[in-house]
């Protein structure tokens, strides 16, 4: 019996699609390397947005057709949106048959051997240890540290769907990065919706940076996401010191008004915001920083948006991720008075595009003439004599090469650039 998966969301999803790939590969099923050779299709669901929901719908709508010719073909829906809409999911005619919460990977083979069924409970202290997970022919790596969310941004559904923050053993980390360097993926990403809170018995985030710089058998290390409220000086040193750390922070800014931030349920000002990233200049030379952005909170008015695109102009973000709110049904930010009202969150989101796309095209364009390390991830998707990758500083670039230099290091001479390329 063969299974083939389809993630949706962040990289905690893609992570998780590994690991549930491991289980069901321990459990005696195959791979499909394509969905019309699948016996069960898994859709690993993101909630985050309506949006990121609705698509996901639509793709089940999509391929529930298939079911007609093979009876015996199977869908499960996994993630977040399995953990948020529930039983839901199997009542009406979606032509779902299983629905598996974040905390229920574990229990994937027995419910597969039933006919329907769903497991939604959380497990608050389920970190799936020992677990390998299938990481696939990349040449990068992105390593779970910790699953969860305790912080209830009042607009985020996560915490809601993912369940409490806890931490993945800290030998297990060391194992499995040095795992991953060993198999040919030597750029390591490590994840966690909070990676500074991170927490192992007497180890904080910073000791778990320290130790894994030591290990020899990968080139880079990076994390996602990083919250301003739990940033330590103790971090910005790590960070500095680890010469593997790469160059790069990414670090949700989310507005750029202390009320907005405070209705957000941030817990941080935007001047301690600016203090963070003078930190972190003054530390790590030519750190590049990137962000995520809402336009049209619920209360935001024209001047809070305002402050949003000045506290852009002053940091100069390298690249954000600009999104409009969206209700999250059960968060507490959905039932604020004072929605703006959709136009105007398109309008104020379009601004914020338009803005940052300027920045972006000038932080690439100031690296034209400039020598770059890039780690080359694939061929070039425009020429078989060209490889693309990423430099220290998170940015694609573009170069001469071939299959051969995937999973090395480059170096190269930036010849142009455009607001999301470095051409070498
Ligand atoms: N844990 C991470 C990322 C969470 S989700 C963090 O704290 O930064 C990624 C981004 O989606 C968030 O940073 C936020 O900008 C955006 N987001 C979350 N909920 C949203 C909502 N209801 N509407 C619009 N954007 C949202
Ligand atoms: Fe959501 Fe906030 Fe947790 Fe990030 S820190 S996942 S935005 S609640
Ligand atoms: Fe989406 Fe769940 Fe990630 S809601 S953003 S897939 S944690």
């Amino acid at each position: 019996m063969k299974f083939y998966i389809e993630t949706y969301g962040c990289q905690m999803n893609v992570s998780d699609s590994e690991l549930v790939s491991g289980i069901l590969l321990n459990a005696g099923w195959e791979q499909a390397f394509a969905i019309d050779d699948a016996d069960l299709i898994l859709f690993n669901t993101c909630s985050v947005r309506q949006h990121a929901e609705d698509r996901v719908l639509g793709r089940i709508a999509n391929e529930k057709h298939r079911k007609m010719q093979n009876p015996e073909l199977k869908i499960a829906v996994l993630g977040c949106m399995a953990q948020r809409v529930g039983k839901r999911l199997l009542e009406k005619d979606f032509g779902v048959d299983f629905v598996v919460g974040v905390d229920q990977y574990l229990q994937l083979p027995e419910l597969l051997s039933q006919e329907r069924g769903m497991e939604t409970e959380f497990d608050h202290f389920q970190i799936y240890p020992g677990l390998k997970p299938v990481h696939g022919d990349q040449s990068c790596a992105f390593v779970t540290i910790m699953r969860g969310c305790d912080n209830f941004c009042s607009y985020c559904i996560v915490p809601h769907v993912r369940g409490r923050e806890r931490s993945v053993d800290f030998e297990q980390i060391v194992e499995e990065v040095a795992k991953c360097g060993d198999n040919g993926m030597k750029d390591v990403t490590l994840l966690g919706q909070n990676v500074n809170s991170y927490r192992w018995g007497d180890y904080n985030f910073p000791r778990l940076l320290l130790e894994l710089n030591k290990i020899d058998s990968i080139y880079r290390l990076r994390f996602v996401t990083s919250h301003p409220k739990d940033l330590s000086d103790g971090l910005v040193q790590a960070m500095a010191d680890c010469d593997k750390v790469c160059e790069h922070i990414h670090l949700p800014l989310q507005s750029g008004s202390n009320p907005v931030l405070k209705a957000m349920n941030r817990k941080y000002t935007i001047e301690h915001y600016f203090g963070l990233v003078e930190k972190l200049r003054a530390a790590i030379p030519n750190i590049s920083l990137t962000t995520d952005l809402i336009a049209g909170f619920p209360g935001e008015t024209h001047a809070d948006f305002e402050l949003t695109l000045d506290a852009m102009r002053e940091i100069r973000f390298d690249y954000a991720f600009c999104f409009k709110y969206s209700e999250r049904e059960g968060t507490a930010a959905c039932s604020f008075e004072n929605q703006v009202p959709e136009t105007e969150r398109l309008s104020r989101l379009q601004e914020m595009i338009d803005l940052q796309r300027e920045i972006t095209l000038e932080k690439f364009s100031a690296q034209v003439g400039n020598e770059i390390e890039v780690y080359v991830e694939s061929l070039s998707k425009k020429s078989v004599h060209q490889v693309s990758g990423k430099t220290r500083d998170y940015k694609i670039a573009v170069l001469d090469g071939d299959e051969s230099d995937i999973g090395t290091l480059k170096k190269a001479r930036v010849k142009s650039a455009t607001a999301g390329t470095l051409i070498c």
